[in-house]
Parts: structure tokens; C-alpha cells; sequence
């Protein structure tokens, strides 16, 4: 594999299909298919994966309950989470189910692999499981007076039964001096020292991998009336996607088993003990390479509380998709919602930033540009004269900027350079006076201003492309340049941009909304 080769694997945590997916799943796998378009402007082959973990009590219990089997129940729910990214536009080359016969016999030969390795052993567990969760608990994770998860709030319950155990105890120093050696391996800085001071430093306690108490997952082969527990299974999906320990290594070579390969994994928060402790102990065993990056993004919070479907307070993102289109919400999640942090949503935040950045400065500007054109030039621009050199030079610095924040995955912060070359561009409309330029007869000037607005907002367009899938393509068209030929490498230089039609006023990329009348729709 030649150095020179540019390769992205990017994936999202498997979700569970026990319900549909909130705007807070939407999120995580939004900043993954953004990403990942972007590192596909940027020339990489990329591979992106995400999916639904199926096994375990939760399904088993709610099928039941339904009077289905847990296949069919998951089958159910799953059609609705593919609904759901096909109408968010996100781009996935995989949608692994854990259910998935060849993931299947591949957790089978992992387990083995750990097994024979020495790194498992049969013991007896004894603790307090949430069903809910999927997870055992200590006593920190436990509302001290009521006894409640603190994720989820319901009561756990105590659990007695032989298991198989994996020995993270034996990579406490490894971690250790992984995270050490590789900084900015788990993002945020905060979350790596979460894992030290409250895992790793006080001692890690061996991690339960299998269950006897319920049928639905995956048997072993060394002992099949236990089953692998939920996160020994679901973590292998990273690998079993990609075929590994199947008969066919050819894309588990490309994107993982190779040093050339860039390797992002994206999950929220409470997931990040299980990304950033078992998983990278999980691959050390088995003599694999970890990934550059686990980004343990925060949460988008609704009223001041994590958005859950234990809580009941989650937003249907089809809903918004409906009423505003998939550009809106994919701008939402990717600039308001930071990655280090928990987010906000309201429906009032939601339609300001509307209405701030997307109808009052990107949609403002299009029209601005391509009506005065019209205008003054019949839609037809002169040749690339007197353009405005601070502006030009504003342009490429934000083309500088945005590669580095999107390199970095910190996609908030590069729209936002986009958002401030609008505003800037929308700025010099007003100081350099084109109406007036027009009235005096400066012919040369004002084609000058015009020719350069135009190359802000296509550099604009070229640049949202991952984020505002159908405006930039809207925006293209109304300028009639083709994106496809641009690039990063030709973008720098404006003769690179054909305008190859009449540019006319189009329609209104975003129509300005009065935000009262919006949320007392969205509440009837
Ligand atoms: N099945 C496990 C993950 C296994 S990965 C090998 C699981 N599934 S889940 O359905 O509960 O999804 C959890 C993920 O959903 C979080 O890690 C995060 O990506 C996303 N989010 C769920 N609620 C969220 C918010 N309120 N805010 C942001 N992200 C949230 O855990």
C-alpha cells in the first residue's frame, strides 16, 4: 500500500432498534456522514459505517411483549432507522446488523481469539444490571437515595450468575501508556482523564462478556449455553463490517489492518468507558491496531435534560426534516452543536439559527449577488477584472481555515469561517455600494464587486457541500457552475470558476420564518 494513498474509515456507535432514533442518534451520525463528505471533497477513499445492535434482554423482552421474535422486531425498527438516514442524506457504505450471519460467526472466532489468547475466563458475577442500559453498575452510577440509574432512572436489578469474564485488568498499564503516548487519541482531553481518574488509576475491574439468563445473542463455541454480552458483540462490529475472520480480508486490509489508514470513531458520551478502555484493550488482545481517534461527543440536551426516550423528551427528527428540509437540521447539528460539549435543542434555538445564519446570511447574500447581476449585467459577467483584493484574500484565508478545523473534526468551527466570510461578503455589499457604482456609471468597478461576490459565494457553496447537501447544489445552479469541478487543489483560483449560464434571481434558498407562528404549528 503506497503512502500516498488517502484513506478514511469513520464509523458511529451500532444503535439499539428498541424505538426510533431521536435528533440525538441524528447527531452522531450526521457529524459522521459530514465528515466523511468532506473527506471525500478532500480526495480520500473513505469508508463509513454504522448500524443496529440487536442482541440482547431489552429485545428480547420487548418482542416478547409484542408477540414477534426479536429478528423481527429489530427488522421492523431497523427499516426506520435506514428511513430516517436516507432522508437526512447520510452517505453510508455499510449498515451492519449484529444480527448479521457473517458478524455472527465472526464474534464467535473473536471470542475464541481472546479465549485461547488467556484474556477470558469463567467466573461468577454477582452486581446490579440495568436492563435498560445494557450495562452493569457500580455504585456511583446509582442515585444514592433511590436506587435509580442515572442514565435512564429505572431501578437495576441484582444479578447472580456464572460468566465468563475478559482480563482488562491486564491492560491498565497498556492503556495507560497509550493515551500517553497518543495525544488526542480520545477527544476531549476531559474524557481521557475521566477514564484515568475514574476507572483505570483505581484499578480495573475485569469486564463480564457473557449470559446465561436470557437467549438472544450470539452462543459460544466453547460453551454455548452462554452468550456474548451485548458489548463484546457490538464492538466487533467495527471489524466484523470490514470482514474480519472471514473468508474475505480484502476491506478489513484497506481500512483497518493497515498503518496508512485514518480511523475515526465517533460516540456520544456515556459510551466512551466501553470506546476508550474495553475496546482498545479488546484490540490490543487480538493483536490489532487502534484507531487515531475516538471522538466522545456530548449531548444535545432539551430542556436542560439529556434528550432520551427513557425520559420521553425527544424531538422526531423527520418532523423537522418535513417541515424545513434535511439542509436545516444537518446545520443545526454540525455548527450549534459543539463536539466538546453538550449542545442545546428548542425549537426557538432551532429557528433563530435559521433565520440568523441561514435566511439572513447565506440565502441573503445568493440572492443579493444573483439579482444584482441580473441587473446590472443581464445575468451575464464580464471578464475577471478590478476584483477586490481584501475580499479575495478573505476568501482563500477561509478556505485555510476550514481545511484545518474539518481536519481536526471540528465541524462547528469550520462552518462558522464560512458563516463569517457570508457575513463579510453581505458587509462589503453595503460598503461597496453597487447600486451607486451602477447609478455613476463605474462600470469597471462594479463589475469587479460583483465578480468577486460571486466567487465568495460559490467558494461558500463549495465549501458547506458536506454540510448543506441540496442549498450548495441550489446555489451551483443558480450560478451555473458545475461543483464537480472544483476542488481543493483549484478553488484558490478564481479562473477555475466557469459561470457557465445566465445568472438570474432564482428562488429563495430560505425563506425568513416568523418564529412564533413556527413553534405554535409545531406544537398543535
Ligand atoms: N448500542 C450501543 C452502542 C454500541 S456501539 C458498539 C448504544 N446504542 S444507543 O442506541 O443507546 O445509542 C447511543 C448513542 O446515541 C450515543 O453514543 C450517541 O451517539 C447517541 N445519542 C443518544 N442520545 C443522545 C443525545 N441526547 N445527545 C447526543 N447523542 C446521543 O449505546
Amino acid at each position: 500500500m503506497s503512502k500516498t494513498e488517502k484513506l478514511f474509515y469513520v464509523t458511529t456507535p451500532i444503535y439499539y432498534p428498541s424505538a426510533h432514533l431521536h435528533i440525538g442518534h441524528s447527531y452522531t451520525t450526521v457529524l459522521a456522514d459530514i465528515i466523511n463528505r468532506y473527506k471525500k471533497l478532500d480526495g480520500y477513499e473513505t469508508f463509513f459505517l454504522t448500524g443496529s445492535d440487536e442482541h440482547g434482554e431489552k429485545i428480547e423482552k420487548k418482542s416478547k411483549a409484542d408477540g414477534i421474535t426479536p429478528y423481527e422486531f429489530t427488522t421492523k425498527i431497523i427499516a426506520n432507522f435506514k428511513h430516517l438516514w436516507e432522508k437526512l442524506g447520510v452517505e453510508y457504505n455499510k449498515f451492519i446488523r449484529t444480527t448479521d450471519h457473517d458478524h455472527e460467526k465472526a464474534v464467535q472466532k473473536i471470542f475464541s481469539k481472546l479465549y485461547k489468547k488467556g484474556d477470558i475466563y469463567k467466573g461468577h458475577y454477582e452486581g446490579i444490571y440495568c436492563v435498560s442500559c445494557e450495562e452493569f453498575l457500580t455504585e456511583s452510577q446509582l442515585n444514592s437515595e433511590t436506587s435509580q440509574c442515572l442514565v435512564c432512572q429505572n431501578v437495576p436489578k441484582k444479578v447472580q450468575e456464572e460468566t465468563y469474564f475478559f482480563k482488562v485488568s491486564k491492560y491498565s498499564s497498556f492503556l495507560v501508556n497509550y493515551y500517553n503516548s497518543h495525544q488526542g487519541f480520545i477527544e476531549p482531553e476531559t474524557t481521557k482523564n475521566e477514564m484515568l481518574n475514574n476507572f483505570i488509576y483505581p484499578g480495573l475491574t475485569d469486564l463480564s462478556v457473557t449470559r446465561t439468563s436470557f437467549s438472544w445473542g450470539i452462543p459460544t463455541i466453547e460453551d454455548s449455553k452462554h452468550i456474548v454480552y451485548v458489548w463484546i458483540d457490538a464492538l466487533s462490529n467495527y471489524l466484523t463490517a470490514l470482514g474480519y475472520l472471514s473468508d474475505d480480508e480484502t476491506l478489513f486490509n484497506k481500512f483497518w489492518n493497515n498503518d496508512n489508514v485514518e480511523i475515526l470513531q465517533i460516540i456520544g458520551k456515556e459510551i466512551a468507558r466501553f470506546h476508550t478502555i474495553y475496546w482498545p484493550s479488546m484490540l490490543e488482545s487480538l493483536g490489532l491496531r487502534q484507531p487515531d481517534k475516538i471522538l466522545s461527543h456530548g449531548w444535545i440536551l432539551f430542556k436542560d435534560a439529556k434528550m432520551s426516550k427513557s425520559l420521553g423528551n425527544v424531538i422526531d427528527p423527520l418532523v423537522l426534516i418535513d417541515k424545513f428540509g434535511r439542509d436545516v437540521l444537518r446545520f443545526y447539528l454540525g455548527f450549534e452543536i459543539p463536539t466538546d460539549n453538550d449542545g442545546k435543542f428548542s425549537y426557538d434555538l432551532y429557528l433563530e439559527s435559521y433565520n440568523t445564519n441561514l435566511a439572513n446570511n447565506i440565502g441573503n447574500l445568493s440572492s443579493r449577488v444573483t439579482n444584482m447581476i441580473e441587473k446590472y449585467f443581464e445575468g451575464q459577467l464580464p471578464a475577471i477584472e478590478n476584483l477586490d483584493n481584501a475580499l479575495i484574500h478573505e476568501i482563500k484565508i477561509t478556505v485555510t481555515n476550514f481545511k484545518f478545523y474539518m481536519d481536526k473534526y471540528n465541524v462547528s468551527r469550520a462552518i462558522g469561517k464560512v458563516l463569517l466570510l457570508c457575513q463579510n461578503a453581505n458587509r462589503f455589499i453595503e460598503f461597496s455600494k453597487p447600486w451607486e457604482l451602477a447609478k455613476n456609471g463605474q462600470q469597471a468597478e462594479l463589475q469587479g464587486v460583483l465578480y468577486t461576490l460571486a466567487y465568495a459565494i460559490v467558494v461558500s457553496a463549495f465549501l458547506l457541500q458536506p454540510i448543506l447537501i441540496d442549498t450548495s447544489q441550489k446555489i451551483a445552479n443558480q450560478f451555473g457552475v458545475d461543483l464537480a469541478t472544483l476542488s481543493f487543489d483549484n478553488i484558490n483560483d478564481i479562473k477555475n470558476i466557469q459561470f457557465n449560464k445566465k445568472i438570474t434571481k432564482g428562488e429563495i434558498l430560505f425563506q425568513r420564518l416568523k418564529i412564533e407562528d413556527e413553534i405554535t404549528n409545531l406544537n398543535k
